[in-house]
């Protein structure tokens, strides 16, 4: 790995360097988790080169249909135009600066500007200037100030990425073969995901980082974080039941993936619960039949995309009368705001071809469990502000964390995916792989 050099000041390049020397042996310091000036650093060369996730495709169905979304504090207006394509336009009027779009969704045939009324087509184009004879003469050329698409755009299953950098590698080349792990969601059903309404949104006082990783590796925190759950007989009873399944990342990307199945000895729905006629649409709609019988004996699913995207895809029981239990599938982006606050945008999705009963149930788990008002989402980011406080402090930052779990523990032959596989759960491997990818970024 290279050494930290130029570019970042003397204090933060020891930083680096202690994090960097720390790393392979599991101790992380403290201080990644709330430092202003790592934040900066961040910003600069994670968030400017990386694809980040900013809308899935069912969110603007039709002509006109648009949502904002942000890259750092760079609005966008994530657009369907009337000629079917998507694109990601600056919502920066090219006149004097000011917002184009001030809805965070709906449809619209162009954007006029509140300042002084320069007015947009919904593929970018400037349409109207008022006066535009009076006041900038014959020879204004209006096809030379159109609002600017961000210069990276790409959409995979109908997932829409963008990234602020043009030379940044294409998205199938960033993805690589966490492709395999994503497509169990995406490549369910052939008609594909929808969006169960627009994201619910709020506002955590914690680090990117720090949320990303719960989703990414740790199963263990289940165990104590979620007690409660357990008790009251809402998640399953055996304790440890993430710790059962195959803990997965691809080197050199920072993605990773953890695939739970049942405990031993439990009975338990095969692919998650989905009607049966979804597993028959399944059969023939997975690229691979590995695909598909890994998705059969999976109970929770979690991949988690390099810099700031995860989803989350276990079973669980929509309301307290239901007899069985259902998936729900929620997307989420990690979207920082500053040194120790983010904004979590989090939507529900299901395939666009199951029955309406299992839409709204999966709604009732999504809803009980997860986003803004969920069980386990409450449990979460009360922990998660603590542990970012605490990384701030005097004393506190300068503290090595503990990220050895499964230090000694040997990858899984017989893991029918790709990327290095461990059969155990309880493991900070893809914490480590994650690091190492963020460290390679924060110094080239
Ligand atoms: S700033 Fe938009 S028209 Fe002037
Ligand atoms: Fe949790």
């Amino acid at each position: 790995m290279a050494r930290v050099k130029g570019g970042v000041s003397s204090r933060l390049g020891r930083m680096l360097e202690e994090l960097q020397e720390g790393i392979e042996d599991g101790l992380v310091p403290a201080w990644i988790f709330n430092d202003p000036e790592l934040f900066e650093l961040e910003k600069e060369k994670i968030f400017s080169r990386s694809w980040v996730y900013l809308a899935h495709e069912s969110e603007i169905p039709n002509p006109g249909d648009y949502v904002l979304r942000y890259v750092l504090n760079n609005p966008y207006i994530v657009v369907r135009g009337e000629d079917g394509v998507v694109r990601a336009l600056l919502d920066m009027c090219r006149h004097r600066g000011m917002r184009v779009c001030r809805a965070e969704l709906g449809n619209a045939s162009h954007f006029r500007c509140p300042f002084h009324g320069w007015t947009y087509r919904n593929d970018g184009r400037l349409i109207g200037v008022p006066a535009e004879r009076e006041a900038f003469g014959p020879g204004f050329n209006k096809a030379e100030w159109g609002l600017c698409p961000i210069p990276r755009l790409e959409v995979f299953d109908g997932m829409i990425f963008g990234n602020l950098d043009p030379e940044a590698p294409g998205l199938e080349e960033w993805l690589g073969e966490i492709r395999w792990y994503l497509e169990l969601v995406t490549k369910r059903s052939p008609a594909g995901l929808e969006v169960l309404g627009p994201p619910q949104r709020w506002v955590v006082h914690t680090d990117w980082k720090l949320a990303l990783e719960t989703f990414l590796s740790d199963s263990y925190h289940t165990l104590m974080t979620h007690r409660s759950l357990i008790e009251l007989g809402i998640a399953p009873k055996d304790a440890k039941y993430a710790m059962y399944g195959e803990q997965i990342h691809i080197p050199g990307k920072g993605h990773g993936s953890m695939v739970v199945g049942a405990p031993p000895g439990a009975k338990l729905p095969p692919f998650w619960g989905y009607p049966e006629e979804m597993l028959e649409r399944a059969r023939t709609s997975y690229p691979t039949r590995e695909q598909f019988e890994t998705a059969r004996e999976t109970r929770i699913l979690l991949v988690t995309l390099f810099p700031n995207f995860s989803f989350h895809n276990p079973i669980r029981k929509p309301d307290h009368k239901y007899q069985g239990t259902v998936p729900m599938l929620t997307f989420r982006v990690w979207h920082p705001l500053g040194p120790g606050r983010i904004e979590i945008f989090s939507w529900a999705l299901v395939e666009k071809d199951a029955p309406e009963w299992f839409k709204e149930k999966t709604r009732h788990s999504y809803l009980r469990f997860f986003g803004s008002s969920g069980t386990f989402e409450q449990d979460d980011t009360e922990i998660w502000s603590h542990v970012a406080h605490n990384a701030a402090t005097a004393q506190g930052r300068e503290l090595r964390l503990n990220y050895r779990m499964g230090l000694e523990l040997e990858p899984d032959p017989n893991w029918p995916g790709p990327g290095v596989a461990y059969g155990l759960n309880f493991t900070d491997a893809n914490m480590r792989n994650f690091h190492r990818r963020y460290l390679e970024m924060l110094l080239s």
